[in-house]
Order: structure tokens, then sequence, then C-alpha cells
């Protein structure tokens, strides 16, 4: 025979099927009534949501249980918690459903350089693609909210849907992806700032449907303006390639960006050097069109190392075809393998 106290024992640990909290901790278990004399258990609960398949399957599971410990028959009833205990247990977009939650496995990685148009986005797109074939799961938020270039780089032409009130991002190559380019009518120029500015990216984190993702790449914007330091403030654990061309000088602009990263902790996983030469398919010469030394220079300045080099060269006119991805068997592509590779053991060390 069963006592009221027992029954309490057996219901506190099983889960609410809507909040993910135990009874326990809800306060779900409204009142437990024993009638000795025909060994019958009566319970009334409160749960998140009522009349639902879920609530079915927890009152079937519950019957079995209590006769299974000595009842002979089980009365069920179910009422809705109050909506302020809902709230409370109910898990939001902010809390631990978000990229940023405590809870969240995802490793940030930024893109920045110094100055525009070395090649971050490129290297964003390339790299994210690299970290899939690999077998990871991955993520972009095209940061560059004025100036983004992430979807055209991938030849995206859909439009992110909506599920509930979450924006599910589109994926290509095995890559999520989340751009302003996407809420943007006939490519006009985007005019927010300050405040809205910075809602937009908190909402790429926030109202975006991520699911588990391994890696999420930021493509910055060039420079160390305002949306630099919003994500350098936003991800504190962040890390960050820095993207230069092999001429000295743009090293030089380059080494800002990387001051800012260390100024916010944000660690420098390396720096990688685009179009750092043109290699001839005729000779297999490299001829080293925009200078030498840059990247090493840089790395040196923040002390890091170069991580990969990328010669000037389009991807292939074959295949799945996007505009900036370079196929995997294509030099660049390649080295983008190689660079993934080096990421990913940077963030498992
Ligand atoms: N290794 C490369 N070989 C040939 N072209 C390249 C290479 N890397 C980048 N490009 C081209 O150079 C241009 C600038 O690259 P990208 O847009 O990636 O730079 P960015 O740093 O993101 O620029 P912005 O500062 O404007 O955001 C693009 O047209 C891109 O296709
Ligand atoms: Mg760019």
């Amino acid at each position: 025979m069963l006592t009221k106290d027992q029954v309490i024992a057996l219901l506190n640990p099983i889960k609410d099927p809507f909040l993910h909290k135990t009874l326990e901790e809800t306060g779900g278990i409204e009142q437990v009534t024993i009638k000795e004399e025909k060994n019958h258990v009566s319970v009334k609960l409160a749960i998140g949501k009522v009349n639902t398949a879920e609530q079915m399957q927890l009152q079937q599971e519950l019957v079995n249980l209590l006769k299974k410990e000595g009842a002979a028959t089980v009365g069920l009833r179910f009422n809705q918690l109050p909506n302020e205990v809902i709230a409370k247990f109910q898990p939001t977009s902010e809390a631990d459903t978000s990229l940023l939650g405590e809870g969240s496995g995802t490793k940030f990685l930024a893109i920045a350089s110094g100055k525009g148009g070395v090649g971050k986005s490129t290297v964003t797109v390339n790299l994210a693609v690299a970290l899939a074939r690999l077998g990871k799961k991955v993520g972009i938020i095209d940061a560059d909210i004025y100036g983004f270039s992430v979807p055209d780089m991938m030849g995206v032409e859909e439009r992110p849907t909506l599920r509930g009130n979450r924006i599910v991002p589109v994926e290509r190559f095995g890559v999520k992806i989340m751009s302003m380019g996407f809420f943007v009518e006939d490519n006009s120029p985007v005019i927010w700032r300050g405040p809205r500015l910075g809602k937009m990216l908190t909402s790429f984190f926030k109202e975006v449907e991520w699911g588990d993702i391994d890696y999420l790449l930021l493509d910055l914007p060039p420079g160390t303006g305002d949306v630099a330091l919003d994500v350098h403030n936003m991800i504190p654990s962040s890390k960050e390639v820095i993207v230069t061309t092999p001429h000295p000088t743009a090293a030089f602009v380059a080494a800002r960006a990387g001051q800012m990263a260390l100024q916010t902790d944000h660690e420098i996983l390396g720096v990688i050097e685009n179009m750092s030469f043109f290699e001839s398919k005729l000779t297999g010469e490299k001829e080293y069109v925009f200078g030498k030394g840059g990247g090493d220079k840089l790395a040196d300045a923040l002390q890091t190392k170069v991580i990969g080099r990328l010669s000037l060269q389009q991807p292939y006119d074959e295949g799945e075809f996007a505009p900036s991805v370079y196929q995997e068997d294509h030099p660049n592509g390649q080295e983008y393998r190689n660079i993934a590779a080096q990421v990913i053991a940077k963030f498992e060390e």
C-alpha cells in the first residue's frame, strides 16, 4: 500500500513535458489522496499545457508507475499551471536556447581586418564551408550590416523563413547563413545607425534558430568601428583571425584590428594572408604581385602565426557553383581545408 509521501516522492522527479523541469521544481503536484480501503491513488497535477498528446503520454506513464509501485487503481487530473509559473520556467530565446547562453557549446570565430577589400568575406565563407566539409555544424553571421556580401558570395537566392516567431536561416554548402542582405529589398542601402543596428545584430544571435552548431563565424565589417566593437563586447569568448594582403602597409593597418582584439581579450588564432601570390598556370611559377611579407610582419606584431596563404585565383567555373566558394580540389579549397583543420585543433586544444 502506497502512502501519500511515497507517491509524492515518486512524482517529484517526473519532468513536465513542456517546461522540462521536474514537478518538484514547478510545484506541479497539487494534491495527492489515498483511499486506503480500495488502495486507490488519486493525483491532481498541474503542467505547462493540458489536453495534448504529451499529457496523454505522461498520464499513461504515471498510471503504470503508480500501479507498479502498488496502487490498485489510479485517478489522474490535470490542470494548467498559472501563467506566471509557466513564464518563469519557459525556455526563452534569451536564455538557455540562445547561442550566447551559458549552456551553448558553440565556438565563435570572428574574421577581422584593418581595411576593406582584403578578403574577409571570402575567407569567412570558405572557412565555413571547409569546416562543414570536415563534418562540423557551421553557421555564418554576416555582421557587415551595411556592406553585406555573404549571400551573394555563396550564391544564395532563397530567403530565411519563419517558424513561429523564430527566423530559420538559409543553408548552403552545409552552412547556415544569416545576413542583413536577406531583409533588404532590391539591394537598397541600409541606413540604420546606433541602437537599431545593435538590435539587428542581437536579433541575429537571439531570434534565429541556429540549432546546436559547433562553429559560428562572424564576417566583420572592415576596420575597428562600432559593429566590430559591439561584436567584441557581445561575445567575449570569441576568437579571431585577422586577414591581410601581403603588402607590408596592409599588414600595418591590419595590426590595428588585431590590437582591438587583444584589448577586448579576444584570442587571435592566427593571420590569414590572402592574395599572397599569383601562380602561373603555364609555368607554375609564383609571382608576388601584391608584395611579400605582410602576413609574417602582422603575425609578428600580434605574436601569432600565419595559418594560411591563399593564391590570387577565382573558383573553378564548374560543379555546385557559387561565385566565391572554392571547390574542394581547388588549390585554395585545399588551403582552406588546411586552415579549417588548424582552427579546429586550436579550439579543441
Ligand atoms: N584570393 C583571391 N583571389 C581572387 N580574388 C579574390 C581573392 N580573395 C578575394 N577576392 C576578391 O576580392 C574582392 C574583395 O574580397 P572580399 O569581399 O572578400 O573582401 P572584404 O575584406 O570582405 O571586403 P569588404 O571590406 O568590402 O567587406 C572580392 O571581389 C573577392 O571576390
Ligand atoms: Mg566583406
